[in-house]
């Protein structure tokens, strides 16, 4: 619901935005402020540019304001929480690489874990009651039953990475907060704009940008990681995203927390399994381009199969997907092209 001051000019909900400098967390920015938010970003850009938040301001047309600060900074985000009168916080700021994860998991456990605790602690301070939290399908682990709904078990994560998000989750049903927890599937695609986009120092080791590295030049050859899952073509099979529906999914969660109070978990995906042949494939298809690609042997760590049951998600917050994976290849391209 819309907020009047005194001489009836409307004052727009301030939404902080951790990681908004991101991937997810750019496209985020762009719909609340298509919805009616002033989003205010926190991001120290450790692992992203300032080119996405000029992005956003030439997609939007609006200044973005924001803070180069970490976010297990308690006396720095504790000010900014206290300066700025804000409805909610949603926490993107996080490391995200599976690998990484693995060789230097301390690393995971202080910044995934130690950010979130800051932030629930700054909330507290300053009677902050709505945070939305990225959380991943990862927190499934290998799940047994597909699709998977938000009932399904949390098995022993994967990776460092994965118990980050688990016990992030944790850490919300215990705390006074009001919550949601989306649990994304596999983000792909970017803006139709090409001005935002995955803009990580992370060598891209997730399947689509590969693809479009590949489609470019930057790599020879893609190689698919195992032909013997028990699945149709025997590859791995995921349920990918595009990014700005996913984006929108925090809009949706926001109104539902400034509206009702409450704790509650999404599965965002399309609840379609694809897989890594059919991925190639529709990059392929859609962009009319051929990809150079050889099977390998499994990756260590790799979930045969995963995709959501959306059911909830829909009836809770009217959200389902509504990009094609086509729209996605396509726009995955155009950003490879532009940035
Ligand atoms: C995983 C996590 C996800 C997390 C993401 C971050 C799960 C189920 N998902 O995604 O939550 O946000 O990491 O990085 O744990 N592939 C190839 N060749 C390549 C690269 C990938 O064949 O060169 C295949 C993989 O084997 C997999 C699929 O492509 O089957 C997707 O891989 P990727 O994009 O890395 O994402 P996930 O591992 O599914």
């Amino acid at each position: 619901m819309d907020t009047w001051d005194r001489k009836n000019i409307l004052v727009k909900k301030k939404i902080i935005v951790t990681g908004g400098a991101g991937y997810i967390g750019s496209h985020t920015v762009v719909e609340l402020i298509a919805a009616g938010f002033t989003p205010i970003i926190i991001d120290n850009l450790c692992n992203t540019s300032v080119k996405n938040i000029k992005g956003v301001e030439k997609i939007t047309g609006e200044e973005i304001k924001w803070y180069n600060r970490d976010c297990t900074n308690t006396e720095e985000i504790n000010k900014i929480f206290s300066e700025e009168k804000i409805e909610g916080v949603i926490h993107f700021a996080a490391y995200k690489s599976v690998e990484e994860s693995v060789q230097n998991p301390q690393k995971y456990y202080d910044n995934n874990i130690g950010s979130l605790e800051v932030i629930l602690e700054s909330m507290r301070e300053n009677n902050v009651k709505n945070i939305i939290f990225s959380s991943s399908c990862t927190v499934y682990g290998s799940p047994d039953i597909l699709p998977v709904t938000e009932n399904s078990p949390f098995k022993k994560a994967e990776s460092p990475y994965g118990e980050t998000k688990q016990i992030c989750e944790g850490m919300l049903k215990v705390d006074s907060c009001n919550s949601v927890s989306l649990r994304y599937f596999n983000p792909i695609g970017s803006h139709s704009s090409a001005l935002i986009g995955d803009c990580s120092s992370d060598k891209a080791n997730n399947l689509i940008p590969i693809i479009t590295e590949v489609a470019i030049g930057k790599r020879k050859k893609i190689t698919v990681f195992g032909d013997d899952y028990n699945t149709p073509d025997g590859t791995c099979i995921r349920d990918y995203i595009h990014v700005v529906d996913l984006a929108k999914s925090h809009v949706l969660a926001m109104n539902l927390l400034i509206n009702k109070e409450g704790k509650h978990d999404f599965n965002i995906g399309t609840g379609i399994g694809v897989s890594v042949i059919d991925a190639i494939k529709a990059f392929e298809k859609t962009n009319n381009l051929s990809i150079n690609y050889s099977i390998g042997p499994r990756r260590r760590g790799d979930i045969e199969q995963i995709y959501a049951n959306g059911n909830l998600v829909k009836e809770k917050l009217g959200w389902e997907a509504k990009e094609t994976l086509y729209q996605a290849m396509k726009s995955a391209w155009e950003w490879e092209k532009n940035k």
